[in-house]
């Protein structure tokens, strides 16, 4: 099953895709994610990123689009993946659907968790991610176990660099105008499928569930 997260930045695409993937058993790829791993490994693909996304923009598309294609290439993606953050502009999402063509293949569907604006604003001031694995939390709505400590590897629980509320409107802004006509898109092919992202973290799973069937 492959599989696209749509959605606001703080729509809860990474909550849910994490949760996709633990029990379809397909891997969780997210962009953010790659970024922000070789940011902390100092690579130049790291260092490349950090530019726009400290500023909320998007990392320009020749240097996003060949690091997915080249990741869904590997061998644990043959039963399928979860693209979290990915494709965020309508020419990523042509040049996926070209290469997917190409190898004889299809997403399945494109999820888009529904969160308005408002809501954003308050989830991204509460989460914590941790600086090992990237793992997610959130003070009020999914606290760890321990307090700054992750559950999953007991590294630090950090505020996210682009987690600023300055650059939170910057982000929420460039979604507006570059990843949202992304719905339209899916929609037309007839693969869209949206969630009421507003509710609580277990009921959108269940929803999300009931369309993967
Ligand atoms: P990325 O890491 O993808 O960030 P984003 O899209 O802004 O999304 P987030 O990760 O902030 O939010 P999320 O939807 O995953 O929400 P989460 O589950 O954490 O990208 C970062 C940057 O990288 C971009 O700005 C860009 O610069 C660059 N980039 C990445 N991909 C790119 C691409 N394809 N092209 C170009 N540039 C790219 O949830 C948010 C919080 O809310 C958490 O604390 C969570 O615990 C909580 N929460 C989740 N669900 C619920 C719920 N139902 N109720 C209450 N709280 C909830
Ligand atoms: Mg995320």
């Amino acid at each position: 099953m492959k599989i696209i997260m749509l959605g606001a930045p703080g729509a809860g695409k990474g909550t849910q895709a994490d949760r996709i993937a633990a029990k379809h058993g397909i891997p969780h790829i997210a962009t953010g994610d790659i970024f922000r791993s070789n940011i902390k490994e100092g690579t130049e693909l790291g260092q490349q990123a950090k530019k726009y996304m400290d500023q909320g923009l998007l990392v320009p598309d020749e240097v996003t689009i060949n690091m997915v294609l080249d990741r869904i290439q590997k061998d644990d993606c043959k039963d399928g993946y979860v693209l979290d953050g990915f494709p965020r502009t309508i020419p990523q999402a042509e040049s996926l659907g070209k290469a997917l063509q190409e190898r004889g293949q299809k997403i399945d569907f494109a999820l888009n968790v529904d969160v308005p604006d408002e809501n954003i604003v308050k989830r991204m001031g509460g989460r914590r991610a941790c600086i090992n694995c990237g793992a997610t939390y959130h003070t009020q709505f999914a606290p760890p176990k321990k307090d700054g400590i992750c559950d999953k590897c007991g590294s630090e629980l950090v505020l996210r660099d682009d987690d600023k509320p300055e650059t939170v409107q910057k982000r929420l802004s460039v979604y507006h105008e570059q990843t949202k006509p992304l719905i339209g898109y899916y929609e037309q092919i007839g693969i869209l499928a949206t969630v009421d992202g507003t509710q609580e973290m277990d009921q959108v799973f269940n929803s999300i569930e009931t369309i993967l069937g």
